[in-house]
């Protein structure tokens, strides 16, 4: 699902966050992305997501070499893609429901399918009782659930997680680590970078570490 070939990335101040990475991740695969604060976790998965262009090397996903592709290969490779974040990025004076209808209404899905696809991610989450609420009124577990709703309303075929439990405490982090092994099991490759080394030995699967840019280990 994942290739990198002798990937780096400079930064203008000219420091290395990513160094000769290369890396393989399976279609289907749940694998941790781990390592220091400044390892190069969330650079690359902003590579992955084309926010960022590498300074050397190169990246195929999903058989698409990212270098290649045109404006609009663009747009589409990024929507079969899921994305979620440590702040949970919900936009604060839409409702949970129209949070999570937004990207399929700016795609001109019908809105009856729209409704349909919102409850059953939000059924799935176990907020349905919450879709009129705002942000606001959720608390952090319950927000991060809206956005990992959200994400995954687009039937991504991969799902991006940049420290997703960073502001949650120890119970809600597994929480959100089990609906996203959920996601993986119905056929979601799903990559989380996260420094949590407790949580990941909680959930015990294939592990990337990177130090200064580098892997330091694959375990
Ligand atoms: N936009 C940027 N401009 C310059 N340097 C950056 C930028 N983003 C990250 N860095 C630097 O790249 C390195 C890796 O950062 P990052 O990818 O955020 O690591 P992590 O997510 O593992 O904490 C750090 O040294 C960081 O300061
Ligand atoms: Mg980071």
């Amino acid at each position: 699902m994942i290739e990198t070939h002798h990937l780096s990335k400079l930064y203008s101040r000219g420091l290395h966050a990513l160094r000769d990475l290369t890396i393989t991740v399976a279609k289907g695969e749940f694998v941790f992305l781990t390592g220091p604060s400044g390892a190069g976790k969330s650079t690359f998965l902003r590579l992955l997501l084309l926010q960022e262009r590498p300074s050397e090397g190169d990246i195929v996903v999903n058989g698409h070499d990212l270098s290649k592709l045109s404006r609009r290969e663009i747009q589409e490779y990024r929507r079969g893609i899921g994305f979620v974040f440590q702040d949970f990025k919900l936009i604060p004076n839409r409702t949970v429901l129209q949070n999570i209808s937004f990207v399929p209404e700016v795609l001109g899905v019908p809105v009856a399918q729209q409704r349909r696809k919102a409850f059953q991610v939000l059924k799935w989450v176990g907020l349905q009782h919450r879709m009129s609420a705002y942000p606001h009124d959720l608390s952090g577990g319950e927000q991060q659930r809206v956005a990992i709703a959200r994400a995954v309303a687009s039937e991504p075929v991969l799902l991006l997680a940049d420290e997703p439990t960073g502001n949650l405490d120890p119970d809600l982090s597994l929480e959100i680590m089990n609906l996203l092994r959920e996601i993986n099991s119905g056929g979601t490759t799903v990559l989380v970078a996260t420094h949590d080394r407790e949580l990941i030995r909680l959930v015990g699967r294939r592990t990337i570490t990177l130090d200064q840019g580098r892997v330091v280990e694959v375990a």
